[in-house]
């Protein structure tokens, strides 16, 4: 059996009305260059959608991760989205593409890309993450409970595929190094080390058995650190495999009935609590958030995906499963909201911010320059 790749590729490139939801014509364009790239066998099928501000590309292929031809096909689709966004001068058109040309792979060029290689189980169930206003490591206290907390998880019990555990790929975002280490052997040490949100993140998990290898991966490219400067939240997404071997759906979204504490929200600046949303809700309106997560699914059948749509129906057109939309989320976002209050009342005053050298606009450096003559020193004993 082939292998087959999945690539989730996103940018921000512009919204109607503010950092809201990218304009009708963009996903359009979008779809054309994806249909065009179908036409001429670089992707075997597509699903385009979006987050909050945020456009995220669906391609299954079998060119393997970080392939030029498939980061490139997405580049254009984003360019040519762009041009859209340009042309009725939404906000921060183009926002996201950060070099003028297209380079070997997306990294470094401001897009996100999740991606994973596997071979095709008898059925392939998998769940897309797309968050918006937030950061890389808002990942780790789901996947954590996902692949790691026995208490949820009820299959690290249970299930006999399952019980030996998972492995965790983090990532060192700044120094720009990964290490890969044993759950639950080294569980501790995971927890010691994705405690600082402002450094690590999971990029991958993968089972212990080999057969069925990985199980997890998320975009973690860092807007800012490409940049060198503020542009946007680096709004990350994840793809999840589920069933049979791999965490139930249901243990996969149960992490989100709980309140989720992560970094980005106003100003990419700001702590916030998850939302989990529809995608057709979470456009950003509260305060720039709060930060919505949506969660959708498809599944792979011989190299192409599959929803809720006729087997036969027009590449690309898909109707995924809305996990959230479903009103058993109701109270989870009343909760949500309780706690996204109650953490505006601070202001911009720490917890409600976030640590000085992750606020993506400051002024401290600034007011601190202007009034240094005027702080005096307090004596000490
Ligand atoms: C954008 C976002 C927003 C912006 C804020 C200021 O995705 O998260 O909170 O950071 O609206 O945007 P500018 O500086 O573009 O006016
Ligand atoms: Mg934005
Ligand atoms: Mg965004």
């Amino acid at each position: 059996m082939a292998q087959i790749t999945v690539s989730l590729i996103k940018a921000d490139i512009g919204s109607v009305g503010g950092h809201t939801r990218p304009h009708p014509s963009m996903m359009e364009a979008l779809k054309d260059v994806l249909r065009d790239g179908y036409a001429k066998n670089i992707i075997n099928d597509f699903y385009v959608t979006r987050v909050g501000d945020d456009m995220q590309i669906i391609m299954t292929h079998n060119k393997g991760i970080d392939n030029s031809e498939i980061h490139g096909l997405a580049w254009n689709a984003f360019v040519e989205a762009s041009n859209v966004a340009k042309k009725l001068k939404v906000y921060a058109a183009g926002q996201d593409l950060l070099k003028d040309a297209f380079s070997g792979n997306i990294r470094g060029l401001g897009p996100g890309a999740a991606e994973m290689t596997f071979e095709e189980r008898r059925s392939e169930p998998l769940v897309f993450f797309m968050a918006d206003k937030t950061a890389p490591s808002a990942y780790s206290v789901p996947l954590l409970n996902i692949f790691a907390n026995p208490f949820k998880t009820a299959g690290l019990v249970i299930d006999p595929r399952m019980h030996d555990g998972f492995k965790f790929q983090i990532f060192d975002l700044i120094d720009h190094k990964e290490i890969t280490l044993s759950s639950p052997e080294e569980l501790n040490d995971i927890l010691a080390i994705l405690g600082d949100t402002t450094r690590f993140a999971i990029k991958r998990v993968f089972s212990k058995n080999e057969e069925l290898g990985i199980a997890a991966s998320v975009s973690t490219e860092r807007l800012n650190l490409i940049a060198g400067k503020y542009v946007g939240k680096d709004d990350p997404v994840c793809i999840v495999r589920a069933q049979s071997g791999f965490p139930a759906l249901g243990e996969i979204l149960q992490p989100f009935m709980e309140p989720i504490f992560v970094p980005g929200w106003m100003r990419g600046s700001h702590n916030g609590v998850f939302y989990p949303v529809s995608v057709e809700e979470s456009d950003p309106t509260y305060f720039d958030g709060p930060p919505p997560i949506c969660a959708i699914g498809l599944h792979v059948v011989n190299g192409k995906l599959q929803g809720l749509e006729d087997p036969s129906s027009e590449v690309g057109e898909h109707i995924p499963v809305d996990y959230f939309k479903f009103p058993c989320w109701n109270h989870i976002r009343e909760e949500s909201m309780r706690l996204n209050v109650a953490i505006r009342k601070q202001g911009s005053i720490m917890p409600a911010i976030l640590p000085p050298e992750e606020m993506e606009y400051t002024t401290r450096p600034q007011v601190l320059e202007k009034l240094k003559d005027r702080f005096t020193k307090i004596p000490q004993k």
